[in-house]
């Protein structure tokens, strides 16, 4: 019953639809575990280009199954309409290979309203959100009031449960965040109807993962968000409410502790954030326009869910080799090495210091990421175009060094490089 399970290793945004389509060729099942519409993936194959937010970047693959699984909290809209955008690209999206857990929790549109309030109610100590409602979906989880989709089948109770939390939503809003009164009549009656469409594909996604494991399938896991958006082992509060980790795919799709093959840590040449937060290897000037992109190309640092530009900077192998720790990461898949050609040299944060006093930071404390100043390694750039190499000797050797240093900082090797935005351009060692 091999395992693999996907996931970021920075603040989210490294690449992980494109590597999650390359391991698809051979899974049985793909299956997303935690998050919902705030994850972006973007995979490219020819001429068509797949924006998903919820739906798991394997389904491209005709041969699998895929599965949204309990930890996720979805918003039906969302998943009617990317469910249209993929049936208009041909790709077959049906309930007959897609399967959404019945406990997995609903985002209503007052969930996104109350998003949106109190993020405007922080002020400067904003998180950031992507507006989602991601945050007030799981706070209502675990006060143990949520909708779940499987609630959606109970068409007896579920206009007044639905209508009783968007009244709740109204209140907090009108009271707590003096906001604008909610139209709570018709937010609960057009999300009843429309939500409803989602039943077909409603169904035990434990249960499914659970047989297909025990009949020796292939099962792919697509974290969304990184490692360092994680609720309890991020940079707590600029985090988002889910386990980002790869632990988080065992009580997030429901299936026991077991081996897992792989744990493929996805990690950009470069480390970006959006929202708030520390982030200390974070450039400015010149060099941050260079590596974000002027928003011309669909690959520059641009939101996928939000189209906000992304904060940018060098890699911090410090937070690299944490997040390995974590997630029990035992390979990496390094993105968009292409964009570091042309750069004279390159830097890697190997180390902190604390504040501006130049001591050495000591043990590392993610709590304490904000205190940090990093001490960068300065390796040599390379200048040929790398978009045409599909093996690692075909790299010139510069950018083999550094891929050897992110290897020795993260203590595990490199098994995939991608060195452009289509299908193909990747390097595979594993
Ligand atoms: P939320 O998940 O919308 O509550 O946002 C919390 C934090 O996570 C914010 O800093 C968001 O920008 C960030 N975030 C959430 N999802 C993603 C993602 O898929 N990629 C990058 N950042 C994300």
């Amino acid at each position: 019953m091999p395992i693999t399970i996907a996931v970021g290793t920075q603040w989210g945004d490294e690449g992980k639809g494109r590597v999650v389509d390359l391991l698809s060729d051979t899974a049985d099942l793909v299956a997303r575990f935690n998050g919902g519409d705030n994850a972006g993936h973007t995979v490219t194959v020819g001429q068509t280009t797949f924006k998903l937010h919820l739906v798991p970047s394997g389904i491209i693959h005709p041969q699998t199954v895929c599965l949204m699984g309990n930890g996720m909290v979805i918003n039906p809209l969302s998943f009617l309409s990317e469910i249209e955008a993929l049936t208009t690209a041909g790709v077959d999206a049906s309930p007959a290979r897609l399967f959404v857990s019945q406990a997995a929790h609903l985002i209503t549109p007052a969930h996104r309203l109350l998003d949106q309030a109190q993020e405007a109610a922080r002020g400067a100590g904003r998180i950031g959100t992507t507006g989602r409602g991601i945050g007030p979906a799981y706070v209502d989880k675990t006060a143990r009031s949520g909708l779940r989709a499987g609630d959606l089948l109970d068409e007896a109770s579920l206009p007044a449960r639905l209508r009783a939390h968007v009244e709740q939503v109204d209140c907090l809003i009108r009271l707590l965040y003096h906001g604008e009164p909610i139209d709570v009549a018709a937010i609960s009656a057009g999300f009843v109807e429309k939500a409803r469409r989602m039943a077909p594909y409603i169904a035990d996604a434990g249960a499914i993962a659970r047989k297909s494991l025990a009949a020796g399938k292939y099962l792919l896991a697509e974290g969304a968000q990184g490692a360092l958006l994680d609720l309890d082992q991020g940079t707590y509060p600029f985090v988002t409410s889910s386990c980002t980790t790869a632990t988080g795919l065992f009580g997030g799709l429901g299936i026991g502790i077991q081996p897992v093959q792989r744990v493929v840590g996805i990690t950009k040449a470069f480390q970006t954030r959006v929202g708030d937060g520390p982030f200390p290897t974070e450039l400015d000037g010149e060099m941050a326009l260079r590596l974000r992109g002027t928003g011309a190309n669909p690959w520059d640092e641009y939101g996928t869910t939000t189209g906000r530009p992304r904060r940018v900077g060098w890699l911090d192998g410090v937070l690299l080799r944490y997040v390995v720790e974590i997630s029990g990461i035992t390979e990496l898949a390094v993105t968009k090495l292409d964009i570091l050609s042309g750069l004279p040299a390159l830097k890697i944060c190997t180390a902190y210091t604390l504040g501006g006093s130049g001591q050495p930071a000591g043990e590392f404390a993610v709590a304490r990421l904000g205190e940090y100043r990093p001490v960068y390694e300065e390796l040599p750039g390379w200048s040929e175009d790398v978009s045409s190499a599909r093996r690692m000797q075909d790299l010139p050797a510069a950018a083999r060094d550094y891929l050897h240093r992110l290897e020795e900082l993260a203590g595990v090797p490199v098994s995939l490089v991608s060195v452009g935005a289509e299908r193909e351009q990747v390097i595979r060692t594993g």
